[in-house]
């Protein structure tokens, strides 16, 4: 029990006794308290002006303010308070991450001091990002430096890149260590898809667009907030201030967080204690900016309407596709999913038609293959016809889809 809080214990019993102290009792509570609070708000000024004079004399630019500028680690010059690294090294060994990246590697002295981390570690690579390419950076196997802005498309598609190579690496060396089963391999391709595929963004925006299932700016702030916190683990009944912190209404959070177990994304470790599933770490790329995911959410929103329109266009212009067609009644629907349209030929072999608005993805495209699969497999439907129709396919799908005996069409929404 506090001090302030045995003083009011003993005060009430006190005045219980004798009631009339009680406005000797309260003038005294109340001189205490205004007393307390005060001191708390001095403190935490004092706080503040020594943290400032500190960065200042620390992070200065000028003459003697240069301490931060003769930091070194292993003689290299590393622009950093070694507190800070310290902190580096705790996440570094408590994450044991695949790669990390560096935006600013100036002399290189914190690449090195990650990698020397990492070697410990036995695992971890370094690429570290700077516009400025110096001659002398530190030679460690496990840093790649890049010359390039960090903000730069161009430096993103290398990083892409890099890391697609290290997810195949991976993917072989699992293949290669352990005979695995169709499922894990399947698990492993759709788990690279999601990071580096063609069209994971799209496929991935989908995703997160129906999982968040709200367009108002604040709900998805605290979603993203929630998600974020779910990379360490969180216990809503334990962690009620980091929830009030990070504007988290944990009623509704608490509810989300079961919706979002029962779909496999997160899971329970504790007595409600929920951590992230690694399947699902992919959506950390997109939670840092809330209000750019609410654009694309809306974005995407508009394209479904038109993909709607285009559907109902395309169904009373079936001829667009080819002369004759026909479309049939009955169900579309089989267990691989469903397709657009069903329709016969002028031979009246069964076409099935999946229509995308404005670009087919790779996922639409094996949409369409396991549609195909399962149609050729029964009865009957051995002469089914597969056509994907979109304004724009890229040629890598085409490629995807002639090799599964399929068709494609490329038709501009054409409502004039
Ligand atoms: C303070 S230094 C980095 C120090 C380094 N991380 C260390 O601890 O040793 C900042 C560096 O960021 C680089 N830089 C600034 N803007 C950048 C950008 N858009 N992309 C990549 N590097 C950038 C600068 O060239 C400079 O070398």
């Amino acid at each position: 029990m506090t001090f302030a809080k045995k003083m009011n214990n003993k005060g009430r019993n006190i005045v219980k006794k004798y009631p009339q102290l009680f406005p000797l009792f309260r003038s005294l509570k109340i001189l205490f308290f205004t007393k307390h609070h005060f001191s708390w708000w001095g403190s935490k000024m004092i706080e503040k002006y020594y943290i400032k004079k500190f960065s200042r004399i620390y992070f200065g630019t000028e003459g003697k303010y240069q301490r931060w500028q003769e930091t070194t680690w292993l003689g290299v010059s590393a622009l950093k308070l070694p507190s800070d690294m310290w902190v580096y090294q705790e996440i570094v060994y408590e994450v044991k991450p695949d790669i990390i990246i560096e935006t600013g590697s100036m002399y290189g002295g914190s690449a090195l001091f990650l990698a020397t981390i990492c070697d410990i570690n036995k695992k971890g690579k370094i690429i570290s990002i700077d516009i400025n390419r110096k001659k002398d950076f530190p030679k460690h196997e496990r840093i790649k430096f890049l010359t390039g802005s960090s903000t730069d498309k161009k430096t993103i598609d290398e990083l892409k890149k890099d890391g697609k190579e290290e997810l195949l690496e991976f993917a072989k060396k699992v293949i290669s260590e352990s005979t695995i089963t169709r499922e894990e391999f399947q698990d492993i391709e759709r788990r690279l898809d999601k990071f580096v595929g063609d069209d994971a963004k799209e496929e991935n925006l989908k995703f997160l667009s129906e999982l968040f299932d709200s367009r108002t700016q604040s709900t998805i702030n605290w979603k993203c907030n929630l998600i974020k916190l779910l990379r360490v683990g969180v216990a809503p009944k334990v962690d009620i201030a980091k929830f009030v912190h990070e504007n988290i209404p944990s009623d509704t959070a608490n509810n989300y967080l079961k919706k979002l177990e029962k779909r496999g994304i997160v899971y329970k470790e504790e007595i409600d204690s929920f951590y992230i599933n690694e399947n699902y770490e992919w959506m950390y790329s997109y939670i840092d900016k809330p209000a750019w995911l609410k654009e694309e959410f809306e974005r995407r929103d508009l394209m479904a309407l038109k993909e709607k329109e285009y559907q109902i266009w395309l169904k009373n212009n079936l001829e667009r596709v080819e002369s004759g067609l026909l479309k049939e009644e009955r169900e579309s629907t089989m267990e691989t999913g469903t397709i657009d349209f069903l329709c016969r030929d002028i031979d009246g072999k069964p076409v099935g038609l999946e229509l995308k608005y404005p670009k087919a993805s790779k996922a639409d495209a094996k949409q369409l293959i396991a549609y195909a699969i399962e149609q050729r497999e029964k009865t009957g439907g051995e002469n089914f016809r597969g056509i994907m129709i979109a304004p724009t396919i890229p040629d890598s799908l085409k490629k995807l889809l002639s090799s599964h005996e399929l068709e494609y069409r490329e038709i501009e929404l054409d409502t004039t």
